[in-house]
């Protein structure tokens, strides 16, 4: 029988060499293929909250978490970098796993910083993030030839813990979609902040909580009904606003299985 990992002749990760590795929005079938393959071959593992069980289940190495936990402490952003940097100096194989892209609202650049900062080898390993695989879970096409030419990704939460700063009138006319990430508590400000910039109540909204899990939780609704909607949702969600999220009544796969 053949070995797929193997058959592809994928590079394996040196001693020494940090693998900054994307693990995708939850299914821990979206991981990519070197992302598998690193987790199997790793000394040891630095990984967040958002990745799966069953992964972490596949790797012998040592697994440290290193993420933000309800009740958990949480490492400081420079205490990983500097534990990535003393690890590849010990000549580990060292894999940081992270939920979704590392590059996307992960602060998988400033790990590459530190790396750079300190010479240590790295590679990156995208991941599908979220914001496109999740709402592909919820049956909401990304673009669309009817709906939308164009897509803006936002962070809901700026640095400060606040409410990112934006100059929402030129969000409002920039692309048909806005997506957006660590928003939920914070959905009825930017409801209001699209609707005052020009955006109508009417337009389909969606948050799409837990996606690619097996308690996904996709709820249709409106910009004008976004902060209600927001209320109860489960706090690990996406929001989505433009017409392509219509499609989702069409669409939504996953719910019909
Ligand atoms: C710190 S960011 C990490 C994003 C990640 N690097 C990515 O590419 O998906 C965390 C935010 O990503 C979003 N997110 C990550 N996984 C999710 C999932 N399975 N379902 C819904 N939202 C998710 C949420 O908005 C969450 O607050």
């Amino acid at each position: 029988m053949i070995d797929p990992l193997a058959a592809l002749k994928l590079p394996d990760i040196l001693p020494g060499w940090v693998w900054l590795v994307g693990a995708g929005p939850g299914d821990p079938g979206l991981i990519t293929a070197l992302g598998l393959k690193a987790i199997t071959q790793a000394d040891v593992i630095l990984h967040d909250a958002l990745v799966d069980e069953a992964l972490l289940a596949l790797a012998p190495g040592e697994k440290i978490y290193a993420g933000k936990r309800a009740g958990v402490r949480s490492c400081r952003q420079d205490e990983i970098s500097d534990m990535l940097v003393r690890l590849a100096k010990e000549e580990k194989r060292v894999l940081r796993l992270k939920g979704g892209d590392p590059f996307v609202f992960g602060r998988g650049g400033e790990e590459a910083q530190a790396l750079v900062r300190a010479c240590v080898p790295f590679r990156i390993v995208p991941g599908i993030t979220a914001g496109i695989g999740g709402l592909a879970y919820a049956g909401i096409p990304l673009t669309h030839r009817d709906t939308n030419h164009a897509v803006t990704f936002i962070t809901g939460h700026g640095s400060d813990g606040n409410l990112t700063r934006l100059d929402w009138d030129a969000v409002s006319r920039g692309a048909p979609t806005l997506v957006f990430y660590m928003a939920r508590k914070f959905a009825g400000e930017i409801a209001d902040a699209l609707m005052g910039a020009g955006r109508r109540p009417d337009e389909p909204a969606a948050i799409v909580a837990n996606a690619a899990r097996p308690d996904q939780d996709v709820r249709i609704t409106t910009l004008g009904g976004l902060a209600e909607a927001a209320q109860t949702a489960p706090a690990l969600a996406i929001i989505v606003v433009g017409e392509n999220v219509a499609l989702a009544r069409e669409l939504a796969w996953l719910a019909k299985v």
